[in-house]
């Protein structure tokens, strides 16, 4: 069986350790294996199935002889190494935003466009974890039952931020909880001027603003659904909006969807069976015995969970549905994994002659 020599770039981060354990436990032959990260983490050791491997600095270098890099550093590290990796024979899934929006790189979620893997020209990227779960719900109802518009309000998890807003979560829970005062240097984005404290509160902004008062995360999660349900960021055919919240829980993002189906004679039923049958969602709903998706349940499962499924009763054809996954994992660690899964087993870890060089 072939053997693939794979680097985790980012791998100290909090998708990239586990990133480390989803690879340990994949269908990916490694042969060897590279953890990258800042001169900061240089020294660190690891731990990969028992053997220890110590973290090194990320160079250009570093992509020497490596067939297959993962990576969650940053987009500003995608953009600053991944090319060099494609250059060097490495074919590359990218959790960071980087790449995303480029027309020459799929932008890939398996269960729903797992066809796109064979346009790639080195690099793949991983769609933003609020909306691969989305998309992971909702594919299945657009594919029987088709779709024309989707309004979602998210409740995003503080890991969502990276490790060092989720630390600086648990303090200020643990100041609030003491009657000290909470500090905030991270959220609700360091891109932007002021900070305020996630404990106990409720920030209605995640990423910066952009055109007409939308955050960029909202901006991502409407033409990233377009992307990978109509292979168009801009495709008019689906409507979609969204508003994003970051929320005191410290992993698994909870959406609330709206959807309405081109196809009126859909029922609630309907909806729950075609998603019950789909692959790598979940179907947890039964009021009657208080049984829906939450976070804390969802933590550590590789699967999204989808509840709540119930008609509009004012609006044929109109839904609303719960959905809950644990954003570090199918959000983006296990979606990655699985890409390279797939990756694997269409025999596409190659760069093609025409590879990716901007
Ligand atoms: P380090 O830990 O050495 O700073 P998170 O998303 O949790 O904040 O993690 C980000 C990850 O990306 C960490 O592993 C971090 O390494 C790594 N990283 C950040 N910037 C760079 C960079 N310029 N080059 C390589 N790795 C980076």
């Amino acid at each position: 069986m072939k053997e693939y020599n794979v680097a985790i770039l980012g791998a100290t981060g909090a998708v990239g350790i586990r990133m480390v354990d989803q690879l340990a436990n994949s269908t990916v032959p490694v042969k060897s294996l590279k953890l990258l990260a800042s001169a900061h983490s240089a020294g660190k050791v690891m731990d990969f199935n028992g053997e220890k491997i110590t973290v090194e600095e990320t160079t250009p270098e570093s992509f020497d002889g490596v067939d297959l890099v993962l990576a969650s550093a940053g987009g500003a590290a995608s953009k600053k190494f991944l090319p060099e990796a494609v250059k060097r024979g490495a074919v590359c899934v990218d959790n960071t935003s980087a790449f995303r929006m480029d027309p020459e790189v799929p932008l890939v979620v398996p269960e729903v466009n797992p066809e796109q893997l064979k346009n790639h020209k080195g690099i793949i990227a991983n769609p933003n974890c609020s909306t691969i779960q989305m998309v992971v719900a909702l594919a299945p109802v657009f594919k029987k039952y088709g779709l024309k518009q989707v309004i979602v309000s998210t409740y995003q998890a503080a890991s969502g931020a990276g490790q060092s807003a989720l630390n600086e979560f648990y303090q200020q829970a643990k100041d609030y909880l003491e009657g000290k005062q909470m500090s905030a240097d991270i959220l609700p984005t360091a891109g932007d001027k002021k900070h305020y404290p996630l404990a106990f509160n409720l920030l209605p902004q995640i990423d910066v603003f952009e055109d007409e008062g939308y955050t960029h995360e909202e901006w991502k999660m409407i033409h990233e659904t377009k992307k990978i349900m109509l292979n168009d960021m801009d495709a008019t055919d689906l409507k979609v909006t969204a508003t994003c919240v970051r929320v005191p829980v410290p992993i698994s993002h909870g959406e609330s969807v709206y959807f309405e189906v081109e196809d009126k004679s859909a029922t609630a039923e309907d909806i729950k069976k075609t998603i019950s049958d789909a692959a790598g969602v979940t179907l947890q709903d039964d009021p009657d015995h208080q049984v829906y998706p939450q976070p804390l349940n969802a933590e550590g499962k590789r699967e999204t969970f989808a509840g709540r499924i119930r008609p509009d009763q004012e609006n044929k054809g109109c839904f609303n549905m719960w959905v809950v996954a644990d954003n570090l994992l199918k959000g983006a660690a296990w979606n990655t994994v699985e890409n390279a899964e797939r990756l694997v087993d269409e025999d596409l870890v190659k760069v093609p002659k025409n590879y990716y060089q901007k």
